[in-house]
């Protein structure tokens, strides 16, 4: 009984507060005729996305400051609900959740707020920011009307977010301009009522006075309709903006212009170069924008980090996110201006609205050193397994009850003096294998790798598979992505095939509390395991942690989880917040699942994101391999059309085929030396686009791996703004140029489509072009 009048005094309090941060006037913010109307005048929104799960909380007032001092007028948020909601049906909106007090402290800085709640984000985030527990239901769907789960998991999430942030829309006084619907939903559907769903949900948490929008792109927007929503479009650094804008202006003469996403950089995979655009491409388009008075939120304004296990994937090709999400952004990921901050700065001084001044940037966030010093403690992973769980059939870590990190499958396998094999389908995402505790291979997802030759026993063996979960896909079909292996393991000589059953699994969790329980002991771990040591810091301040002699794993610094890293890089260290730091003693634990060279760490002063060190070469062309193709007979040959925007070409007839050769005679420029594609569609008998999902570039002739990320399969990663490239640094090999692809079964394809790059270069656009269809694979 007691603690009745508490709880009404607290109420009473949280109420009194709440009345008092709210105290502004209630607005309006409209679509108005090809202008937004804020308060009843035009107003151009110049906006800054950040992610505050991506930002400690002690910094986002930082880099809220840095915006405004950009420029901006706005910040862009997206939710992530898998960040949310961790365990189904337990919302956490406190601390480093308390998007309600970010959006505050957003008014409080004289800022509006775009808010974007999902239930699907993307954003390098682990699945696009869906809960992995709604992977227990065997055959979920995502981002469909056609799944009452998913829906009714949505509406109540979305229930929630209102409940936080429904308060803060401007009618009420807040600062909440917009609210988005979905995420880019035409790169993945088009179920209208499944948008409407959405929008209906949105409205019901409580957003019943805002403006909603959806956000697509210039070629897919008019896929679905979706009444009562704005829209926007998404694009990149040195778009061309009047061709972005050209089909949305024909078919909505009369609204205001936007592009949602206007990508200042990219994101980077490990194992490929850290991606970067130049500045002077990106400013150009966003003057181009400015001059139009296009509305526009820098994607991203300030990428800062995917702590934890938050980092997402690509696939197909699987390519996971790495920990840093700097993006190349104008605020870099320590909240450090940059060549971009100005020269964004000195750009839209000039646009400013009436009665608006530029902010004061505010002063550098301090930046301290460690010197080198050795993690002496070690504990080696099968020392301290947790207690198992047994299952006859082999499950991904969801039907255990595990979100992220790594988990051990044990089983034996029977005597055998014959050579034999071991097969997984499907290894997500990567594994050491193990016979009698000896290590026999290593297998890696990004390569399609699924076997292990087993040594011969005497007597029957345990064999443990060591799996690490990297990011879940967080785009395109492939988005239903359980972790560590998802159906079987076989074993086979050549002959027979037997599936092993009778597993002893066990879990490993990323929390910190698990960590800490392993038992250390002095000296090194002799394989996989975990690392602690300590540092001392007179003063505090943010450091690059320098993790480049260790193999593939985790770190936790005073508890906090600074995120994966791994050897291959581009990046060699992680963002330590200063915030994160003790005066004094520090505590460190790594867990590495591979093998460290040696087991040291150091705190830098600048970030390593562009060291890359290929474990395996990536590319898709042996040394010496060449494209025999005298005896193939094309499907089709011609010439494209010069200029931006899908072509397609129809085949005389239908051809059958798995394997396609896409082979460029020429550029439309002559002289241009280069092959580039952006996006390669192949269509069936009723002309939509095959699947992508079993798709390989089994061979390019040349691609630029080095100056930047054109690897080849970037022909079908269903982003418009990347490209495969021939080689432009070194040789820049003559035409021909030809990419082949796997389609990985038989198809029946009427035709195909072909996008050019969509930035203003125009370099490696195919003019003529020979198309090879085949059954068989090509001669190489
Ligand atoms: C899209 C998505 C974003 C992000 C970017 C790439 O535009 O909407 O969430 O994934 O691509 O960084
Ligand atoms: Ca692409």
């Amino acid at each position: 009984m007691k603690k009745l009048p508490l709880l009404l005094f607290l109420l009473l309090l949280t109420t009194l507060s709440y009345a008092q941060s709210t105290k502004a006037k209630p607005g309006t913010f409209e679509v108005g005729n090809k202008e937004f109307m804020l308060n009843g005048k035009p107003f151009v929104i110049r906006a800054a996305e950040l992610h505050y799960p991506r930002i400690p909380k002690e910094y986002w007032d930082h880099r809220i400051k840095l915006s405004k001092a950009m420029g901006m007028n706005t910040v862009c948020i997206y939710l992530f609900w898998n960040l949310h909601e961790q365990q189904e049906g337990q919302y956490n909106f406190k601390g480093q959740n308390d998007v309600a007090a970010f959006v505050k402290l957003v008014q409080d800085n004289g800022m509006y707020c775009i808010v974007r709640p999902g239930p699907y984000a993307c954003a390098e985030w682990d699945m696009g920011g869906l809960p992995w527990w709604l992977l227990k239901k065997q055959d979920v769907q995502v981002r469909t009307s056609k799944d009452e789960y998913y829906l009714d998991r949505s509406r109540k999430y979305l229930k929630e977010v209102g409940k936080q942030l429904a308060p803060l829309q401007i009618q009420n006084g807040g600062n909440i301009i917009m609210v988005q619907v979905e995420n880019e939903y035409a790169t993945f559907g088009s179920e209208q009522e499944y948008m409407e769903e959405i929008r209906d949900a949105v409205r019901n948490a409580g957003f019943d006075k805002v403006e909603l929008f959806r956000c697509d792109w210039s070629s897919n927007f008019n896929k679905y309709k979706l009444d009562g929503v704005a829209t926007t479009l998404n694009f990149g650094a040195g778009s061309n903006i009047d061709n972005q804008f050209r089909k949305f202006q024909e078919i909505y003469p009369n609204l205001p212009l936007m592009c949602s996403e206007y990508w200042t950089g990219w994101f980077d995979h490990w194992g490929r170069p850290h991606e970067t655009r130049s500045v002077s491409s990106f400013i150009g388009s966003l003057k181009d924008m400015q001059d139009r008075r296009i509305s526009f939120s820098l994607y991203m304004a300030h990428g800062g980090t995917s702590f934890g296990q938050w980092g997402g994937a690509n696939a197909p090709p699987y390519s996971a996110m790495a920990t840093s999400y700097d993006y190349n952004a104008p605020i870099g990921e320590q909240g450090n201006t940059t060549e971009k901050f100005f020269a964004v700065r000195d750009l839209l001084k000039n646009y400013l609205q009436p009665g608006e001044t530029l902010g004061e940037i505010p002063a550098a966030k301090p930046i301290i050193a460690i010197p080198a010093f050795q993690l002496e403690e070690s504990a080696p992973l099968f020392d301290n397994l947790p207690k198992p769980k047994q299952s006859r059939d082999i499950q991904p870590m969801e039907m255990f009850d595990q979100g992220w990190g790594r988990i051990l499958y044990r089983s034996t396998i029977p005597a055998s003096s014959e050579r034999r094999k071991l097969i997984i389908t499907d290894l997500h995402d990567w594994a050491t294998v193990f016979v009698d505790g000896k290590p026999i291979g290593k297998l890696d997802r990004r390569r399609g790798d699924n076997t292990v030759e087993l040594p011969t026993t005497a007597a029957d063996a345990r064999l443990d598979i060591l799996v690490e979960a990297t990011g879940r896909v967080n785009y395109g079909n492939a988005i239903i992505d359980r972790k560590g292996i998802t159906e079987k393991v076989e074993i086979s000589d050549g002959t027979n095939t037997t599936e092993i059953k009778n597993w002893q699994v066990y879990n490993f969790p990323v929390d910190y509390a698990f960590q800490k329980k392993v038992k250390f002991k002095k000296g090194s771990a002799n394989g996989p395991g975990w690392y602690r040591g300590t540092f001392n810091v007179n003063e505090t301040g943010d450091t690059f942690l320098d993790v480049s002699t260790w193999g593939k794993g985790m770190v936790w610094v005073n508890g906090y989880n600074l995120g994966r890293f791994w050897k291959i890089g581009p990046q060699q260290t992680l963002f330590m917040p200063g915030v994160w730091l003790k005066k004094g003693k520090n505590e460190i634990i790594v867990l590495d699942v591979d093998v460290p060279r040696e087991a040291k760490v150091a705190g830098l002063t600048k970030p390593i994101l562009d060291e890359l060190r290929p474990d395996e070469s990536l590319l898709h062309r042996a040394k010496g391999q060449q494209l025999n193709l005298a005896n193939e007979t094309p499907v089709a040959a011609g010439a494209f059309p010069a200029g931006n925007g899908w072509k397609e070409v129809n085949f005389d007839q239908v051809q059958h085929g798995r394997y396609f050769c896409l082979e460029a005679l020429n550029a439309q420029e002559e002289k241009d030396p280069f092959t580039s594609v952006a996006e390669l569609e192949l269509l069936d008998i009723n002309g939509n686009p095959l699947h992508t999902l079993r798709w390989k570039v089994v061979y390019a002739d040349s691609e630029e791996v080095t100056a930047g990320n054109n690897a080849a399969d970037k022909v079908f990663d269903n982003q418009e703004s990347t490209f495969w490239q021939t080689q432009r640094t070194g040789q820049k090999p003559a035409h021909p140029h030809q990419v082949v692809i796997d389609l990985g079964e038989t198809f029946r394809i009427k035709g195909f489509r072909y996008l050019p790059r969509s930035d203003k270069s125009t370099a490696g656009m195919i003019k003529e072009y020979k198309v090879y269809v085949k059954e068989e694979p090509f001669k190489l």
